[in-house]
């Protein structure tokens, strides 16, 4: 399958503190995860939804050697583009260096952290505008955006009608981890521009949700249960990857 109306972006900017003394000498993006690289999971989602045109934006911090373990896509069956995020200034800003790539196309991002056993054929398929999320039990919510629900509706298969989404929250209302794979319509780029840096100094990603969720544009669907996801941006989440892709 060929998705011509839909461009990926694969975000590996950010410095890889948490990761940090390894991180040192090599991009966090191509720290191995079971026998390859963090980053091949991501190209190869991206294959599996039948993008072309992918985007990779890189940190400053060892960018020549991911352009050297990616090139230029043809290992993927991707056309592969670079971009330099020059400071870790978030997600949603990351996301803003795609403008001039995305033209008039939708987006299909993941984050280069993190790994997904969920198949990616045909979750495209049905969107056409405002944003799609995907939502995880995890044990340790506090540490992701975690989505508020009303509840699951049958009829929708997984969907669910979240009521608010908040980024690390120190008491959250669920135990549902907002994934690092996302779709957005071409507004992305308008509501981007309208955020403020958070506490933290970063424009956030889940800021960037919450207003497709105030226009009342954001779907939201729980992963099948068969489907595990993980980052693997810090020690314990990189043995968990390690261990959850051997198996
Ligand atoms: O893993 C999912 C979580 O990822 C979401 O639940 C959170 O809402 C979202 O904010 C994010 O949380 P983290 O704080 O764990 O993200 P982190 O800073 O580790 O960045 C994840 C990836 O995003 C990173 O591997 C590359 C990309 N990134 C990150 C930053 C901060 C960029 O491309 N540029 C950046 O400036």
């Amino acid at each position: 399958m060929n998705n011509n109306n839909l461009k990926g972006v694969l975000l590996c900017g950010g410095k890889g503190s948490r990761l940090y003394p390894l991180t040192k000498v090599i991009n966090k993006h191509l720290v191995p995860v079971g026998n390859k690289p963090m980053v091949y999971y991501g190209l190869e989602k991206m294959t599996e939804a039948g993008i072309k045109e992918v985007l990779i934006v890189s940190g400053v911090e060892q960018c020549g050697t991911l352009i050297e373990q990616c090139g230029d896509g043809k290992d993927w069956g991707l056309n592969l583009t670079y971009k330099v995020q020059t400071e870790a200034g978030g997600i949603a800003q990351a996301l803003s260096l795609a403008e001039n790539f995305a033209g008039d196309s939708k987006l299909f991002v993941i984050l280069g952290d993190n790994i997904f056993n969920m198949p990616t054929k045909d979750l495209t398929n049905n969107f056409s505008t405002g944003a799609k999320v995907f939502l995880k039990e995890v044990s340790d919510p506090e540490r992701f955006g975690v989505a508020e629900v009303v509840k699951k509706m049958s009829m929708y298969g997984n969907q669910v009608q979240v009521l608010s989404i908040e980024e690390k929250p120190k008491t959250p209302k669920s135990n549902l981890a907002v994934t690092g794979l996302y779709m957005y319509d071409n507004t992305v780029f308008d509501k981007i521009r309208t955020l403020k840096a958070s506490a933290r100094g970063e424009l956030e990603v889940t800021d960037l949700n919450n207003l497709y969720l105030k226009e009342n544009s954001l779907i939201a669907e729980i992963m099948p249960e068969n489907c595990w996801w993980t980052d693997a941006g810090t020690f314990e989440s990189l043995a968990v990857a390690n261990k959850l892709v051997n198996k």
